[in-house]
C-alpha cells in the first residue's frame, strides 16, 4: 500500500552517522514520486508517496514480470560546499529514458515531467543529501509495464516512479576480464536503451568475473566477438600510446551521459583527441597505456588489468594513470560548481 507523503509530519529521526561509510544500496528513506499512465488518461499527475515500507502492488501477470517491459536511468544530486544541491545533466536522463521508451514501445514522460519528480524527491529527501566528501544522493526513475498481458505485446499500464538512496562509491576495483562467450547486446538489439533486461544479461558474466576477482566483466561484441562494448554498468575508454582518448563508438552501448561528459571534457577542456570508433580488444592489451570506465554511479575508476582469454594483461605500467585522474577531478569539480560549467550541466535544486 502506498502512503501519500505529508511533508508537515514529522519524520522519523536519522540514525547518528549516517552518512558515515555509505555505499552504493538501497535504502528507504522519506519520500519517493509515482505516477499512473493509462490508454485513456495518458499520464495522471504524479505525487509523492512514502518510500518507507511502501510497496508497489502489481497484478501476477503485469508485462514487466516476465516480459521485461522495464527501462530506467540513474543520476545524481549532489550537495556543494556552499549548501546548495545540484543535479547533473537531469534533461539528458529524461531524453535517454524516453529513447529508451520507444524502443520498448512504452509512453515515456514528459522532459518537463521527469525535471518534476526528480526536483520533488530530492528537495522532498534533501536531508538525505551527503555532504561533498561523502557521497551524493543516487535517483532512480523507472518505467514499467504494470499492467497486466498474456501474449507479447505492450502493457496496457505504466507506471513511472523516482526514488533516491544517500550513496557512496560504485564498483571501485581495477581488474576486468572479458567473458567466455557471453554478450550484453547485438546489433539492432536492445544494448543502447537502458532496459532492465540489459542487466539481466550480465548478472552471470558479472558473477563470475567476481568468482574469479574480477570487479566485473568487459563485453565484446556480438557479430565478431573482438570489439569492446562496455562493463556490466559502465562504460569503457583507453588512452593509446599516441595520446588519443578512445571509446568505442555508440550502436549497441549505452550511449552514457558521463561518457559524454568525459569526451567533452577531454576535449574542450585539456584539448586532447577523442574519438569514438570501434576499439578491438587486441588494440587495448598492445597499444593503451590507461584505461578507465565511466557511469553515473561509478564516476571514473582507472582500469589496471584486463584478463582476455585467460591471461591477465596489465594496461601501460598497471597502475591507474595521471590522465584517468585529471579527467575524473575536473569532472567531479565540475558537478559540485567547483570548475566552471561551461556547457550549462549543472541544474541547482535547492
Ligand atoms: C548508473 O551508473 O547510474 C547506472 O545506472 C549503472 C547501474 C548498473 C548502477
Amino acid at each position: 500500500m502506498l502512503k501519500p507523503f505529508d511533508p508537515t509530519t514529522p519524520l522519523p529521526p536519522q540514525e547518528p552517522g549516517w552518512d558515515n561509510h555509505l555505499t552504493f544500496s538501497y535504502k528507504e528513506i522519506d519520500a519517493f514520486w509515482l505516477a499512473r499512465w493509462t490508454p485513456e488518461t495518458g499520464w495522471e499527475p504524479g505525487r509523492l508517496y512514502e518510500h518507507r515500507g511502501a510497496k508497489l502492488e502489481l497484478s501476477p501477470g503485469a508485462a514487466v514480470l516476465y516480459y521485461g517491459e522495464g527501462i530506467f536511468e540513474g543520476l545524481k544530486a549532489r550537495r556543494t560546499r556552499t549548501g546548495k544541491i545540484v543535479l547533473f545533466r537531469p534533461q539528458d536522463n529524461a531524453r535517454r529514458l524516453q529513447a529508451s521508451a520507444a524502443r520498448l514501445a512504452m509512453p515515456a514522460p514528459s522532459v518537463d515531467m521527469f525535471m518534476e519528480a526528480v526536483i520533488a524527491v530530492t528537495r522532498a529527501n534533501a536531508r538525505w543529501v551527503p555532504a561533498p566528501e561523502k557521497g551524493s544522493f543516487y535517483l532512480r526513475p523507472v518505467v514499467i509495464g504494470s499492467g497486466p498481458i498474456l501474449g507479447v505485446a505492450p502493457a496496457p499500464e505504466f507506471l513511472f516512479y523516482v526514488f533516491g538512496c544517500p550513496v557512496g562509491p560504485y564498483m571501485g576495483g581495477d581488474r576486468v576480464i572479458v567473458p567466455y562467450a557471453a554478450h550484453r547486446a547485438a546489433p539492432y538489439g536492445t544494448g543502447a536503451a537502458k532496459a532492465a533486461g540489459n542487466y539481466a544479461a550480465c548478472l552471470r558474466p558479472q558473477k563470475i568475473a567476481k568468482e574469479l576477482g574480477y570487479v566485473d566483466a568487459l563485453y565484446l561484441d556480438a557479430r565478431e566477438d573482438r570489439y569492446i562494448e562496455e562493463l556490466s554498468g559502465a562504460n569503457f575508454f583507453a588512452i593509446l600510446k599516441d595520446g588519443t582518448l578512445v571509446t568505442p563508438a555508440l550502436g549497441s552501448i549505452l550511449p552514457g551521459i558521463t561518457r559524454d561528459s568525459v569526451l567533452t571534457i577531454a576535449r574542450e577542456i585539456f584539448g586532447w583527441i577523442a574519438v569514438e570508433r570501434k576499439l578491438a580488444i587486441e588494440e587495448v592489451i598492445n597499444d593503451a597505456v590507461e584505461a578507465f570506465y565511466t557511469g553515473t554511479a561509478a564516476v571514473l575508476s582507472p582500469i589496471t588489468v584486463v584478463n582476455y582469454r585467460g591471461v591477465d594483461y596489465p594496461i601501460g605500467d598497471g597502475q591507474p594513470g595521471p590522465r584517468a585522474r585529471m579527467l575524473r577531478q575536473a569532472l567531479e569539480e565540475i558537478q559540485i560548481q567547483e570548475r566552471p560549467d561551461l556547457w550549462g550541466w549543472v541544474v541547482e535544486v535547492a
